[in-house]
């Protein structure tokens, strides 16, 4: 090949490419212009550092010019003009927002930092960091999935622990029979599972499938040439399906770390020729003779999910000790008001499970479980930290829907967004009757911010106020204050509501002096609030996406786990709320304020909560909504989750290949020295991901 071997095609594609390089970029600058001018305005917002721990100030983050919108700041410090910052010379005293959501926020920004600093930039460091963590060779067609993944402008190479993790016990079961457990498992329709059929590179068939099925089948095709055969099974449930005893589970952990080994020269290709693949030329199931394993599917539905999920946890966790919720609450909640300072433990079962079982609806009262204390195989968009179910990217994401997907035409830009709090959908969650429909979490979230029933049940809960007993105080700091009255703050501030009953036994009549039904507001429609809660419905939230690539900030309460856990951090991109939403009026009195400052409250008694008062915090929050939107443009994308299930079904194609031992990538990187430098022609990562 030639040196400079320019033709005409490939001229006509430089200068495209340099185009829309220039366009794109120009595009992003131009973004926001009016923050950009005002970047020049830049003072150091109290709060941004941590208030318990003195470092050095922190290289500033190319994010931040993104904060300094024209919107007049806060009121809480007015001593500092932004139009005359005061010079170093003078050496100004720092004013600390002591609130523990500026604190929080700190954190996460270190956390990310840290998950930022150390990505793999080149195929030898992905090589040599797989086996660092996992103690094994990367998969058969590992360097396929990186060039795949690298020309999907993929962010982070080295994130897909979630994975591992879902495939680790498995290794302790023989392939053979993960094998014969895939194969036959959508043989009987009432047990709910799809199977997809991969032979000689292609997909042959579905069994039993569904709308589900046949998106996977979409994104598989996408990289399906890579693959050996190999049967998928997939929960067509809404619920999660596997919670293998804890006791069990640790003997399969155990089991995996000790056949852990890198054999110096092993085979970079899958077995041929498998066995105990379901054989596709009988037609009749009946005519098939081959060896079954009972998959030990009992069904579920109505009864209490913790007393079958209690046994997957540990036995000093909350969930199968006689801790107090008191003592479970310490172990993720900040401790002056609750916010949730560990997102993970918050929607852990373990932890959480004895204090929620009386307050969600899938551990209530669920429509359908269809469970498994066998770890037997099978792909979900969804579960709980109990179930070993095999994560994969729910095909809401993937699919193009209206109701789900994220259409940028009508969003509006943050300072033109209401100061409101919107939520719409039907009462789904559990099977609800006249008895325990309070029970169920998307119930209790639209009876807490309805104004009207908040007065009328007397409700109150807790807030953060400021402290004003010495108004000459540096730093802003806030005390409890639990008697809030939200009525008329939820009467201005929240829009919330059903637009439909659903899923009641014997009919909903029960609903009718309780809730109004609200006008359905479609999916953009929402974003002209500035806050969107997300809650569960029936299992996982598909809105998530599209909430996270708003410009509106997304407030979540989940006990699902899904695919993209690991790479969404609380509290940089996203603000956590408990199950209980017991912080949710402290949550938004923070962002949205309350009361008026320097007002005499002792003349106030027409206004609730007079001794109440917090500046609003619509930096910090527009700070979330914008770290939320760039993050999920970044790696939240359609090209992700090909990249993500491409490198699932190389890991489970090896999991359940007979030499799984024998066989992987054993090489150095090199390989791709040349691709990674952008020498081959087909090389230059990134160029794949500007072409959409
Ligand atoms: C204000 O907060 C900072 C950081 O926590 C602390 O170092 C300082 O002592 C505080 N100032 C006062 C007057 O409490
Ligand atoms: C796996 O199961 C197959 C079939 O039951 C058996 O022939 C084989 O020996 C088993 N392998 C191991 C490692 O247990
Ligand atoms: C399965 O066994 C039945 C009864 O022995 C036999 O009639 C049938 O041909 C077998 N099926 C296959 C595919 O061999
Ligand atoms: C929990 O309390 C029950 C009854 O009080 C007791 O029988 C049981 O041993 C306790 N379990 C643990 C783990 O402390
Ligand atoms: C986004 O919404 C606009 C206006 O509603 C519509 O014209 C456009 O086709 C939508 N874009 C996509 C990608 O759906
Ligand atoms: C709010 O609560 C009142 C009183 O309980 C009820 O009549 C009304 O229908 C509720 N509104 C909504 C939107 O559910
Ligand atoms: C939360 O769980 C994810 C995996 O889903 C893990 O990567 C992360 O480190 C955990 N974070 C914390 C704070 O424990």
């Amino acid at each position: 090949m030639g040196p400079i071997e320019l033709n005409k095609r490939r001229i006509f594609f430089l200068v495209a490419g340099i185009i829309s390089f220039y366009i794109l970029f120009h595009g992003l600058s131009s973004f926001d212009r009016d923050s950009l001018k005002d970047a020049t305005a830049h003072i150091p917002l109290p709060g941004y550092l941590s208030p318990t721990e003195h470092k050095p100030p922190i290289e500033a983050d190319p994010d931040d010019i993104w904060d300094f919108s024209p919107e007049p700041s806060p009121a809480a410090h007015p001593d500092i003009d932004p139009a005359n910052p005061p010079t170093t010379e003078s050496k100004p005293v720092q004013h600390f927002d002591l609130h523990p959501i500026a604190r929080l926020m700190q954190e996460a920004d270190d956390r990310w930092r840290t998950y930022e600093s150390a990505i793999s930039t080149s195929f030898r460091q992905t090589v040599e960091k797989y086996r660092s963590r996992y103690g094994r060779h990367p998969p058969p067609g590992f360097k396929d999935w990186y060039r795949f993944a690298r020309k999907r402008n993929v962010f982070n190479v080295d994130d897909f622990d979630q994975i591992m993790d879902d495939l680790r016990p498995f290794w302790a079961v023989n392939a053979s029979d993960i094998r014969t457990h895939a194969a036959h498992m959508a043989e009987d329709p009432k047990f709910g599972v799809a199977v997809i059929h991969i032979r000689d590179h292609k997909i042959v068939r579905a069994d039993n499938p569904s709308w589900r099925s046949e998106t996977m089948e979409q994104v598989i095709n996408k990289f399906v040439e890579f693959l050996p055969d190999m049967d998928i099974p997939m929960n067509r449930l809404d619920q999660p399906r596997v919670i293998v005893p804890w006791e069990d589970m640790q003997e399969m952990l155990q089991k995996e770390y000790d056949t852990r080994a890198m054999p110096p020269e092993v085979a970079d290709s899958f077995s041929e020729g498998q066995p105990n693949l379901l054989d596709l030329s009988i037609k009749d199931k009946e005519q098939d003779n081959s060896t079954r394993l009972d998959d030990g599917w009992f069904f579920r539905p109505g009864k209490q999910y913790m007393d079958i999920a209690a046994k997957a946890c540990p036995p000093e966790s909350p969930a199968r000790s006689n801790m107090t919720v008191a003592e479970a609450d310490q172990l993720y909640k900040e401790s002056t008001v609750g916010l949730v300072a560990n997102f993970n433990l918050s929607s852990d079962l373990c932890t959480v499970g004895p204090t929620i079982q009386n307050l969600h609806g899938l551990l209530y009262s669920a429509s359908s479980i269809i469970a498994s204390h066998k770890l037997v195989p099978i792909f979900g968009e969804c579960k709980v930290n109990v179930n070993s179910d095999i994560l994969f990217p729910a095909n809401m994401y993937y699919r193009h829907d209206d109701r789900y997907d994220y259409n940028a035409s009508d969003d509006l830009d943050w300072r033109d967004k209401d100061d409101t709090i919107i939520w719409r959908g039907v009462t789904s969650g559990g099977v609800q009757t006249g008895d325990n429909w309070q029970t169920m979490h998307r119930q209790r979230l639209v009876q807490l911010t309805n104004g009207t029933y908040v007065a009328k049940s007397a409700t109150e809960v807790k807030v953060l106020t400021e402290k004003r007993d010495d108004p000459a105080a540096e730093n802003t700091t806030y005390e409890l204050y639990d008697r809030f009255q939200p009525s008329q703050f939820a009467d201005q501030h929240s829009d919330i509501g059903f637009v439909e009953s659903w899923g009641c036994v014997p009919d909903c009549s029960f609903y009718n002096n309780v809730f109004s039904w609200k006008p359905q507001v479609s999916l953009t429609s929402q974003f002209k609030s500035k806050y969107l809660i997300d809650v569960d419905g029936h299992s996982f939230s598909g809105r998530w996406r599209a909430f996270l690539q708003s410009k509106s900030l997304g407030f979540k309460a989940t006990i699902f786990r899904e695919w993209h856990d690991s790479r969404l951090l609380a509290w940089r991109h996203f603000v956590p709320v408990d199950n209980r939403y017991d912080d949710l009026y402290a949550l938004l009195t923070y962002f949205i304020g309350y009361g008026e400052a320097n007002k005499d409250h002792a003349v106030e008694d027409q206004e609730l909560n007079p001794q109440v008062y917090i500046a609003p915090h619509v930096k910090e929050a527009q700070k979330l909504a914008r770290q939320g939107r760039e993050w999920a443009n970044k790696v939240l994308r359609r090209e992700d989750i090909e990249v993500y299930m491409f490198r699932l079904l190389l890991e489970y194609g090896r999991i359940i290949d007979d030499g799984r031992d024998y066989i992987g990538y054993s090489g150095d990187g090199s390989e791709l020295d040349k691709f990674d430098a952008g020498d081959e022609k087909d090389g230059l990562w990134g160029i794949g991901g500007w072409k959409r």
